[in-house]
C-alpha cells in the first residue's frame, strides 16, 4: 500500500491538462456490451477503468487497451458479473441493463453499501422490470431475464438517478418501441453516453433535459467515440488553487458543464477566466471568502466536488455553511480535515466551516474518492508535512494526479505506507 507525502505551503503554478472523464468512460464501456464492437479515446488510466475491463473481458468480450484507447469486440459468452469484481467498483451495475437488453439474461452482482452511504439500485431495477425484465435478487445477485426481449415503456424515476438513467437508456436501445425516462438525470455524462450510443446506431432525444426518449432497434452497430473531459478533476483543480494559492492555466477544460462550480468559486473570490472554449486561467489573490454551498443534481453543485470545496472554505475568511442533499454520510472528509486543523462543526447533513488562517501538517486518511481529493489539496496548503494514508482510492478516479501536481510545483510524493493500508 501506499501514502502520499506531502510539503505543503508551494503555491501553485503552470498549466495543467484534464484527462478523460472517469464517469462518461464507464458507462460507455458497458454500452460495448450493446453493439459488440467500440473504440473508445481518451480513456482515463485509472483503477475503475482496469476494474471494467476486467469484468467485460470476464463476460468474454476481447478488450484492448494502448494507452488512452480501448477497443472491445466480440460477444458475451457469460452474462454474468462477480462479487470479486462488482465489490470493487458499485457502477459494475451498469453492465446489468445492456446485459438484459443484449442477451436476455443477465447476473449481476449486488452492489453493496459504500462509505458514503447506502445507496441503493432499486431505481434500475424497478425501471428494468417496467422494460419489461424479471428481477430476481438472490444469494446477493440480481437476476434479469427478459426471455422475449425487452419492451418500451413509460418510466417516471422517483429521483433523477445518474446511474439508473444510464442503465435504462441502454437497455431502451435495444427494447422494441418507444421508452420514454421522465425525471431523469441531466449530468454531462448522460449526454455522452447518449452521443456514443448514436454513433452506434440508436435513436436518443433530449439527453440533458429531464425527459429522454429512445426508440429501440433490432441492433446497434461498431463505433468510434471520444469521451469528454473530466469536469470534477476540472474543478478539483479549481479548489486546489483555490486552496493552495497561486496562478494555473487549465486545458480541456469543460466550461459550460461547471458552471456551478465557476460560480461558487468566483463568489468566494477566486479569479476564473476563460481563455478559450476549453481553456481557463484560475488565479487566487488573498484569502478567499466564506460562501455557503448545497449540492444537488445537475446543473446544481456536484456532490462530487463537495469535499474539495470544503477544503477551499477551510481557509476562508468566515464562515461556509455545505449542505449535502445527495448522498447521506459523505463527510468523513471532515474529520480528517479537522485533523489539519480546520475548524469545522457537523450537524446532520450540514456541516459549517469556519475559516482558520493556517492549517498544520498531519497524518489523514481517506475514505473515498473525492475525500482522498480534498485530504491531498489541503495538504498542499498546510505547514509542514502531511500524510494521506489509503491513496487507494485516488488511484479509482484521478489520472496521475501526483504527477500533474508536481508539474505545478507541489511537492507530493507517493511511497510505501509503514502501516498495512
Ligand atoms: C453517479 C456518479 C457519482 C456521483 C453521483 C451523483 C458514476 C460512476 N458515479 O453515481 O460519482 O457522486 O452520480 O452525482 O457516474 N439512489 C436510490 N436508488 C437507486 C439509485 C440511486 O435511492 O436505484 C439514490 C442514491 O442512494 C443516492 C442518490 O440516489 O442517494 C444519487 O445516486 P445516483 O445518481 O444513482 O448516483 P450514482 O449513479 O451511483
Amino acid at each position: 500500500m501506499f501514502k502520499f507525502v506531502i510539503k505543503g505551503g508551494k503555491e501553485l503554478k503552470g498549466k495543467v491538462k484534464v484527462s478523460g472523464s472517469k464517469n462518461a468512460s464507464l458507462p460507455i464501456l458497458f454500452a460495448s456490451i450493446l453493439s459488440g464492437e467500440l473504440e473508445l479515446a481518451n480513456v482515463p488510466q485509472l483503477r475503475d477503468v482496469d476494474t471494467t475491463c476486467k469484468i467485460l473481458s470476464h463476460m468474454g468480450l476481447n478488450v484492448e487497451r494502448e494507452k488512452k484507447t480501448v477497443k472491445v469486440s466480440g460477444e458475451v459468452k457469460k452474462a454474468e458479473a462477480p462479487y470479486e469484481l462488482v465489490k470493487m467498483m458499485r457502477a459494475s451495475i451498469l453492465a446489468l441493463g445492456p446485459l438484459v437488453a443484449r442477451y436476455r439474461r443477465a447476473v449481476v452482482s449486488l452492489p453493496g453499501g459504500c462509505a458514503i452511504g447506502l445507496r441503493p439500485v432499486d431505481l434500475h431495477l424497478k425501471g428494468l422490470e417496467k422494460l419489461g425484465a424479471r428481477i430476481e435478487v438472490k444469494h446477493g445477485y440480481v437476476i434479469a431475464e427478459a426471455p422475449e426481449g425487452l419492451r418500451g415503456a413509460d418510466i417516471t424515476l422517483d429521483f433523477p438517478t445518474v446511474g439508473g438513467t444510464e442503465n435504462l437508456m441502454m437497455a431502451a436501445t435495444l427494447a422494441k418501441g418507444k421508452t420514454v425516462i421522465r425525471n431523469a438525470a441531466k449530468e454531462p455524462e448522460i449526454v455522452d453516453l447518449a452521443r456514443a450510443l448514436r454513433e452506434m446506431g440508436a435513436e436518443i432525444e433530449g439527453e440533458g433535459t429531464d425527459t429522454i426518449e429512445i426508440k429501440g432497434k433490432a441492433e446497434l452497430r461498431g463505433a468510434t467515440y471520444r469521451v469528454m473531459a473530466d469536469r470534477i478533476e476540472a474543478g478539483t483543480f479549481l479548489a486546489a488553487v483555490g486552496t493552495a494559492g497561486g496562478e494555473v492555466e487549465i486545458e480541456d477544460f469543460p466550461y459550460e458543464s461547471l458552471t456551478a462550480v465557476i460560480e461558487k468559486f468566483s463568489e468566494a473570490g477566486l479569479k476564473i477566466e476563460r481563455l478559450g472554449e476549453k481553456r481557463v486561467r484560475v488565479k487566487k489573490v488573498g484569502a478567499l471568502k466564506g460562501t455557503d454551498i448545497t449540492t444537488a443534481p445537475y446543473p446544481g453543485f456536484p456532490t462530487d466536488m463537495q469535499a474539495q470545496f470544503m477544503a477551499a472554505m477551510c481557509l476562508a475568511e468566515g464562515v461556509s455553511v455545505i449542505k449535502e442533499t445527495i448522498f447521506e454520510n459523505r463527510f468523513m472528509h471532515a474529520l480528517e480535515l479537522q485533523r489539519l486543523g480546520a475548524d469545522i462543526k457537523i450537524d446532520g447533513n450540514t456541516v459549517v466551516v469556519k475559516g482558520v488562517e493556517k492549517l498544520y501538517g498531519a497524518k489523514v486518511t481517506a475514505t473515498d474518492l473525492r475525500a482522498s481529493a480534498s485530504l491531498v489539496i489541503a495538504g498542499l496548503a498546510a505547514e509542514n508535512t502531511t500524510e494521506v494514508y489509503r491513496i487507494y482510492h485516488l488511484d479509482r478516479g484521478y489520472e496521475k494526479m501526483e504527477e500533474k501536481l508536481r508539474a505545478l510545483g507541489a511537492e507530493i510524493e507517493r511511497v510505501k505506507s509503514e502501516l498495512n493500508y
